[in-house]
């Protein structure tokens, strides 16, 4: 008889289409590609660049919004993402050719397993030039390959901007709220305006190393670094214990604490934590395991440089590396 029970694939095997995906090498993004190029709206020398370990943050999306949207669909109509600091829509990756697509662009095109897609994507971003490269990029893509994605994007400061995001967001909305800074440009606590809209918001934040070193200083006396704090989340001003104020940050806005996943740049460094807080249902929220599993077994197993070295391979670089690049 047949052995019906599936191997489960390796993680190279797991994590490799998906990057083929986020860097334009499969069918179905290389059309995005060659549509972004005939129009002059592909990626230029002067777009700001991010290390390869930004892949890692965008394969968890992915990851996520396919999770998720096959669950939101048995209860949901409406589907937003909600991209607080959405970039230009194109991710350039430091020192290399490699473009990936970036968060809202992502968001756009994404296709769950069984066909749903978002029905509306929310984009706030403050860099003029990056505002305009999103808007055009991501209205393009939507005429080419007629979506009927509502887009909505907004330019300014989030800080100052969180009403008009919220006043975008239905009561019986199911929303992915992804919060991308680069350091710790917001004050987490305006996020509630957003989660108020809705009950069904789930949390993808990605918070900065930055933070610990912070508490760090701020613990030995200096006063900005406390002021930055206060600012990002005012309760952890009065915190002594770096692992209590990891506690607060993530019962605040990171439950539940096992999907949390570091990523690690091109030297193994951490660089910051994506941490995913969901809504809470009478069942608990069952569909969390596959994040906590895939963040176990993909996002924080690898780092930058592996990456790095998946991109090579994939883009005709280099030869078949997952022997010895096995995470351990
Ligand atoms: C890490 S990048 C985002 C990348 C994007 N999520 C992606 O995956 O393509 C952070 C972005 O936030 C923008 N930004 C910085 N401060 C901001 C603010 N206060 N309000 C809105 N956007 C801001 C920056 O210009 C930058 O494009």
């Amino acid at each position: 008889m047949l052995n019906k029970k599936k191997k489960k694939k390796e993680p190279y095997d797991r994590i490799r289409p998906i990057l083929e995906y986020l860097t334009f090498a499969d069918s179905y993004t290389k059309r995005i590609r060659e549509i972004l190029k005939n129009n002059n709206l592909w990626i230029t020398n002067d777009n700001v660049s991010y290390g390869p370990h930004t892949l890692l943050k965008l394969a968890y999306l992915k990851y996520y919004f396919d999770i998720a949207l096959e669950i939101a669909k048995n209860y949901f109509k409406n589907y937003v993402f909600i991209d607080t600091f959405a970039g230009s829509g194109l991710v350039s990756i430091k020192d290399t050719e490699y473009v990936s697509l970036g968060s809202s662009l992502l968001a756009l095109i994404f296709k769950s397993r069984s066909g749903t897609s978002f029905s509306k994507i929310i984009g706030m971003e403050i860099d003029e030039n990056k505002f305009s490269l999103l808007y055009r990029r991501l209205n393009l893509i939507k005429e080419e390959l007629n979506l009927a994605t509502d887009i909505k994007l907004i330019k300014g400061d989030i800080n100052k901007k969180i009403d008009d995001i919220a006043n975008e967001i239905n009561q019986g909305d199911y929303g992915i709220l992804f919060v991308d800074p680069e350091g710790i440009e917001i004050s987490l606590g305006d996020l509630s305006k957003i989660l108020s809209r809705s009950k069904s918001i789930d949390v993808i934040l990605n918070q900065s190393e930055g933070v610990y070193r912070l508490l760090g200083k701020a613990q030995n006396g200096d006063s900005v670094s406390l002021k930055r704090l206060e600012q990002y989340l005012p309760t952890l001003s009065n915190v002594q214990d770096p692992e209590k104020a990891r506690d607060i940050l993530f019962n605040q806005f990171g439950k539940p604490i096992e999907a949390t996943a570091e990523i690690r740049d091109v030297n193994n460094s951490p660089k910051y934590e994506l941490v995913l807080r969901v809504r809470s249902t009478k069942s608990g929220a069952p569909w969390v395991k596959g994040m906590v599993e895939f963040a176990n077994n993909i996002t924080t197993k690898y780092n930058g440089k592996i990456v790095l070295n998946i991109l090579d391979q994939i883009h005709g670089k280099g030869g078949r590396i997952d022997d010895f690049f096995k995470p351990s």
